[in-house]
């Protein structure tokens, strides 16, 4: 006996796939690496990548999951019950277990970050991040946090949370940028964030800003999959997926538009890497009257926005454990949160705790949390993408999965915005050809002509 649920609503659908795709990503790591690959030229490659690749992507890998109403595994084999397509279902769920462990760390530091702003404790990032006795029960904590929402199943956990936490987030981030605007030296945050230099752009900045894309929509491992397999036959996937992509490349932009103008005001350099909120933001609201406050506000929305986040990366594992293996739901949601503790131990050591861990030489001088991010992150999301576009558009059948897409989505049948081409038949051609050929060449591209 399964324990499976349905969406209660498109709204419950929307609001939990958008709060899966807006987390960490958006809001800590979109700032920073824009950041670091020269501002706004990342800021349109990305944009790009959204929209030409990942959007097409997106109702691929959720009509996946609608049609056969399984986790990432199950989905596969529920088209192909045997041979080597169900390493791709291996990749998904190792993903998501590695993927859990160190954005967990991430969200750990988030979580400490509202008691330190609150008790105004003067601590730098680095000793704090330095700290075990401060980093491993936060990693834990937030964890446990995760598991317990993941616990209380899918209507009552994700939907509640999710309908409640997502619109104090863009409340809380607008509030933010009218006040950073008003800073003197504002313009040239926004300057650097919105007018392209495309001579900074290398290879690498283009692989970069293809994995943000991916990661950021949770795509390529079977997360959305495993939320499309609990949305019923008569949703509109076209136009819930459609939501989800502006929602969170407007989260993105809006995390943009709330860091580097109050950056540049107060002379911070944009290039600070992983820390940059850490370090950052808290040096910009101890200058505010109330930073304190306001300082924790944006900590509890970050903590907010990794934890819905969280539990959809938690959700894709147990979906699996529950539908696959026959598990208990709560026993497997316990235990995997001990597990994930105990894999994401060396992330949170790696930011100055021990030194090993902190500059790898073989990893460029870098750390582990950064080598995880570089897998995790930027590769693996797409190669899971490419893996799903050849398997939905070849071995599942284009037509079939097209069948499947229009079931709900009318307008689907139709002409593509007025143009003289069906959206099924270019939805088809990106999923066959556009969408693979590119991933592949954005990689040929970064490795040989870097
Ligand atoms: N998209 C989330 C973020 O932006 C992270 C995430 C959640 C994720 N679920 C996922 C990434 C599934 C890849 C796959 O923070």
């Amino acid at each position: 006996m399964t324990e499976r649920g349905q969406w209660s609503s498109r709204l419950g659908f929307v609001l939990s796939a958008a709060g899966s795709a807006v987390g960490l990503a958006n809001v800590w790591a979109f700032p920073y690496r824009a950041g670091q690959n020269g501002g706004a030229a990342f800021v349109v490659i990305y944009l790009a990548c959204i929209f030409l690749i990942c959007f097409p992507f997106l109702l691929a890998e959720i009509n996946l999951g609608r049609f056969t109403q399984k986790n990432a595994m199950g989905a596969i084999r529920a088209i192909r019950p045997r041979g080597s397509w169900l390493g791709l279902g291996v990749l998904c769920i190792s993903a998501g277990f590695c993927i859990l462990s160190f954005y967990s760390v991430v969200a750990g530091w988030s979580l400490g970050y509202i008691f330190k702003m609150l008790a105004a404790n003067e601590t730098s990032f680095p000793e704090f991040a330095a700290s075990p006795i401060q980093t491993l029960p936060l990693l834990l904590a937030f964890i446990m946090l995760t598991a317990f929402v993941v616990y209380r199943g899918i209507q009552h956990g994700i939907e509640r949370w999710s309908k409640l936490l997502m619109p104090t987030l863009v409340v809380l981030m607008v509030a933010l940028i009218l006040h950073g605007l008003t800073l003197p030296g504002a313009a040239a945050g926004l300057d650097f964030f919105l007018r392209p230099d495309f001579s900074k752009v290398t290879g690498r900045t283009i692989v970069t800003a293809m994995g943000q894309a991916f990661f950021s929509l949770s795509l390529g491992i079977g997360g959305v999959l495993t939320y499309g397999s609990y949305l019923s036959k008569d949703e509109n996937i076209v136009s819930a997926g459609t939501w989800v992509v502006l929602l969170d490349s407007l989260i993105a932009l809006l995390a943009g538009l709330m860091i580097f103008p109050a950056l540049f005001s107060f002379g911070q350099q944009p290039t600070e890497g992983p820390a940059l909120v850490f370090i950052v933001l808290p040096a910009i609201f101890a200058a505010l009257p109330a930073g304190n406050i306001l300082g924790a506000a944006f900590f509890v929305m970050l903590t907010i926005a990794a934890l819905t986040s969280t539990i959809s990366l938690m959700e894709l594992l147990v979906a699996y454990f529950v539908d696959e293996r026959g598990w208990a739901r709560g026993k497997i949601t316990w235990l995997l949160g001990g597990a994930i503790f105990v894999f994401g131990i060396p992330s949170a050591l790696s930011h100055g705790a021990v030194p090993a861990l902190s500059q790898m030489a073989w990893f460029g001088g870098k750390s582990f949390l950064e080598f995880m991010i570089f897998v995790w992150f930027d590769i693996v999301p797409p190669l899971g993408a490419l893996l799903f576009c050849i398997f939905i558009g070849w071995v599942w059948g284009i037509g079939k999965a097209a069948d499947e897409l229009a079931q709900g989505s009318p307008g689907f049948r139709k002409s593509f915005l007025g143009l003289p081409i069906r959206a099924d038949r270019l939805w088809g051609f990106f999923i066959r050809f556009v969408c693979p050929l590119a991933i592949v060449a954005i990689w040929i591209n970064a490795v040989f002509f870097d």
